[in-house]
């Protein structure tokens, strides 16, 4: 169990943050809410309270005998703010000790995360960009809003990413807290990547098709640990158990086929490309038609033919300075048969690193956890266990690697 405080600012995006607080607590999660006074114009301080279990308090002048002011941000894992209003990253960027929450930001040493949440003009204004550029400087980590409909007809950045998402990137800095400083730094800003997720299914008539156990989850933890670091992210999402981000492009697939064109598509203008999508391997030679009746005590013998193998294809056409990164189910005896079924892979498929998972006995298959071995030519390059997400993180370092080791030389 993690001490969470949930800063919430005066925007009307606040009534998600209900929906936050409950997530964070499903999950064991002990949270501490913290409005602004303004805040409490949207949702109530009994509302909050109910919620969260604690009391609440906006200013710093109840309870003084616990000096809640300097011990709250002292003894907390995480301070998350959801929504930041533009007043709020002003007053955080400028040092302002106003209120409980402020003073909270200025005495945490813990990750500091804030989801802002504005009318898109607030968001793209001079000053709360140089409020955010000031902030993601001193290591609070900033995530960009979604964009979409706003209060009111505009439409545009400005909007609080979906609550399961923002529990996620708290669930990831309270099991990794050093993530926060790539996440402030956003060191893939500037990057296009293109990760596929899920499993794909291929018809064998109009109410049946051939799957597999994929959940998506890995591809999805990738787009968003992608996301948060700053890049530019395409979800090619085939079946999934989960929702997509809600702050990344997704094309929608069904088959190996589909998937295949829609990463041919995207991949050219691509600086990285990551196939975590589990591909269905073979495919009807002849899709029925009509619905297979079954004839009477007779089995069914299909005939099936091999799918494209998107990875090896992509990686035999890629432009110059692509990174290409692959995945390996394998049922492997040892952690060195893992490695040696991963690096003939590697070579075979012909991507910079390969991400091998060990999956025997149906582990890893909609897990929350795995745990991986990322080799690239040259061997071993990094192991981690660990949540989906937080392995996600390190799935993108070991890209970053590889782009000054290999693109740049
Ligand atoms: N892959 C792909 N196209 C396919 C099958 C797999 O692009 N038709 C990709 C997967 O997304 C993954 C990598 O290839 O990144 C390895 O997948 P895996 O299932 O481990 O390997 P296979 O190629 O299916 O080989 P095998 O089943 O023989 O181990």
């Amino acid at each position: 169990m993690a001490r969470v405080i949930l800063g919430v600012a005066g925007g009307i995006a606040a009534y998600k943050a209900c929906e936050v607080v409950r997530r964070l607590r499903d999950s064991g999660h002990d949270v501490r809410v913290v409005p602004t006074a303004n805040a409490l114009n949207f949702v109530g301080a009994t509302t909050w309270e109910a919620l969260s279990g604690h009391p609440v308090a906006t200013d710093v002048w109840s309870g003084a005998a616990e000096v809640p002011h300097v011990r709250l941000g002292q003894q907390t894992d995480l301070v998350l703010v959801a929504p930041a209003t533009a007043d709020l990253l002003a007053r955080a960027a400028a040092g302002r000790a106003d209120d409980l929450l402020t003073n909270i930001l200025l005495t945490a040493r813990c990750p500091v995360v804030m989801f802002p949440a504005m009318h898109t003009e607030m968001w793209l204004h001079a000053a709360t960009r140089a409020n955010v550029a000031t902030l993601r400087e001193r290591g609070v980590v900033v995530v960009d809003p979604d964009s979409g409909r706003l209060t009111g007809a505009d439409s545009g950045p400005g909007r609080l990413p979906d609550p399961v998402d923002i529990r996620a990137v708290a669930e990831t800095l309270l099991e990794r807290p050093a993530l926060a400083g790539a996440a402030a730094a956003r060191d893939l800003a500037g990057l296009r990547v293109v990760v596929s997720a899920g499993g794909t299914q291929e018809p064998l008539d109009p109410v049946r098709f051939l799957g597999n156990h994929s959940s998506g989850l890995m591809g999805i933890g990738i787009a968003r640990a992608a996301r948060l670091r700053g890049a530019e992210v395409t979800l090619v999402a085939a079946r999934m158990d989960h929702e997509p981000p809600s702050d990344v492009e997704v094309r929608r697939v069904v088959s190996t086929g589909d998937l295949a064109e829609a990463m041919q598509d995207l991949a050219p203008a691509a600086d990285v490309v990551i196939m975590a999508a589990a591909p269905a391997d073979f495919t009807a030679a002849r899709p029925a038609e009509q619905k297979i009746k079954k004839d009477d005590q007779k089995g069914l013998t299909l005939d099936l033919v091999q799918t494209t193998d998107v990875l090896a294809t992509l990686a035999a056409a890629r432009p110059a300075g692509q990174t290409i990164v692959g995945f390996a189910a394998e049922t492997a005896k040892s952690r060195a048969d893992l490695v040696a079924l991963g690096t003939a892979k590697l070579a075979r498929k012909g991507a910079d690193l390969l991400v091998c998972n060990d999956v025997s006995g149906g582990k890893v298959f909609g897990d929350a956890d795995t745990a991986v071995v990322i080799i690239d030519r040259a061997g071993i390059v990094a192991e981690c266990a660990g949540s989906k997400d937080v392995v996600a993180h390190s799935i993108v370092d070991a890209v970053l690697v590889d782009r000054t080791r290999y693109v740049r030389a």
